[in-house]
């Protein structure tokens, strides 16, 4: 299952994408103060940074998680 949306705000990325344009938004911090999303764990966040640069709104799984160095 690809990763598409911020789950603890339950917004697909496709509509954040949409709402974030509508509403001008450039910055995960302009995201967060609006409500939209990664404001609660922050798991979406480095997705949703990938989001605002590249227009993308799925992702692999695991695609930003941290590897063990040992
Ligand atoms: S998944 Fe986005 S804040 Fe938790």
């Amino acid at each position: 299952m690809p990763v598409d949306r911020c789950i603890c705000h339950n917004i697909t990325f496709v509509k954040l994408k949409r709402l974030a344009n509508e509403k001008g938004l450039k910055s995960i911090d302009e995201i967060r103060e609006n409500g939209l999303a990664s404001s609660k764990c922050k798991l979406c966040e480095p997705y949703i940074k990938t989001l605002l640069k590249t227009g993308e709104t799925s992702f692999k799984p695991g695609l930003f998680s941290k590897k063990r160095s040992e």
